[in-house]
């Protein structure tokens, strides 16, 4: 039980203090404060409010209620890890990685929800530690992970606007799909690239502003309509995708409680002002077609200027990009 933390309990820290932790009869309790987290299921809760009675804490609390009940992504009852490799080589962005991430290596997945990302990159030998605030989401991850023994992943109870892991502890970090769901994503941003040791790979998966025009137009079209028209949205139409997938998804795009919107430029300058150095981007800026399994994900490309940037963006909802209008960017610490 938690061998994963026990093994590397000196990369962990007291959400509320920063003091080093230990693990007590089933339960992490803070060295300095004597604070005791509860463990269930093998998840450790070490979620922490940011600041009580702030705009931000009430959208985390509506954020968090709306994952609890609806943990995304969805698991089918016959997924099995070598279903999870499947499906990951299928969306080529997860076998990419999978390729290219060194082994040997600690990575933090940042809302990682059900933990399907970790517990696919961790079937090779790296360890994986997911954190999301949905208790009810890493439960499934780490159901998924005991009941088919993997090893090298392990899951946490986590705000990422307040850690449980000290500064510099992470050869990766993956951030997908999360930030936009906070009040202020950048400070999201700033808080999880801490953990980040220099030379390593972050890389954050955001709604793109632009890319997001058609689901915008759609979101209104089905609050009008009472949610009728739902084959105006290409995933909703799938023939290979389960109704249960599908109704996730709806809730998670249309019915989500928060979001924002972000631009290429925009964290370029997260990146320019942390010490980041840009690698590249999902879609390459400049050239939308390249993406495929030759693509190389974590070798420098070229950051392209202002209207590259803007037409790139600008040809997202028409492209394979439409669905969800989202956007990687990857980038290295200096
Ligand atoms: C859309 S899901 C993405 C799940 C997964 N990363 C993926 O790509 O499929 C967003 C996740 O972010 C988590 N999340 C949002 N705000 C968070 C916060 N402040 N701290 C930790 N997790 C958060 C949610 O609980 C949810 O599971």
């Amino acid at each position: 039980m938690l061998t994963l933390m026990k093994n590397s309990l000196d990369i962990f820290q007291c959400p509320i203090c920063c003091s080093d932790l230990a693990l007590e009869e089933g339960a992490v309790v803070c060295k300095n404060s004597k604070h005791k987290f509860d463990v269930i299921d093998d998840v450790p809760l070490m979620f922490h409010e940011s600041r009580a009675d702030s705009k931000e804490s009430k959208i985390t609390h509506e954020v968090k209620h709306f994952y609890e009940e609806n943990p995304f992504p969805n698991y089918d009852e016959t997924d099995t890890p070598a279903m999870l490799t499947e499906k990951a080589e299928k969306s080529i962005f997860a076998k990419l990685l999978n390729d290219e991430l060194p082994f040997n290596i600690n990575i933090l997945e940042v809302g990682c929800g059900t933990g399907q990302m970790a517990n696919y990159l961790s079937l090779a030998h790296r360890y994986i530690f997911g954190i999301d605030m949905s208790f009810n989401s890493l439960q499934l991850a780490n159901g998924f992970k005991k009941k088919f023994d993997l090893k090298r992943s392990s899951f946490y109870q986590m705000n990422l606007f307040k850690p449980c892991f000290k500064e510099s502890s992470f050869h990766a970090i993956i951030c997908n799909g999360v930030l936009h769901h906070t009040l202020k994503a950048y400070e999201g941003f700033k808080s999880i690239i801490k953990l980040l040791k220099t030379g390593g790979f972050v890389v954050i998966g955001l709604y793109n502003r632009f890319g997001r025009v058609f689901t915008n137009i759609r979101r209104e079209i089905f609050k009008l309509s009472g949610n009728h028209f739902q084959s105006f949205d290409p995933y909703l139409k799938r023939k290979d995708v389960t109704s249960s997938k599908k109704n996730i998804w709806f809730l998670d795009q249309y019915h989500n409680p928060y979001e924002t919107a972000h631009t290429f430029g925009e964290v370029l300058k997260w990146f320019g002002n942390n010490t980041i150095e840009f690698v590249t981007s999902i879609p390459e800026i400049g050239n939308l077609s390249c993406f495929d399994e030759d693509y190389k994900l974590l070798s420098n490309k070229p950051k392209g200027n202002i209207f590259s940037r803007f037409l790139t963006q600008l040809v997202m909802p028409f492209t394979d990009y439409r669905e969800g209008g989202f956007f990687i960017m990857i980038g290295r610490k200096r």
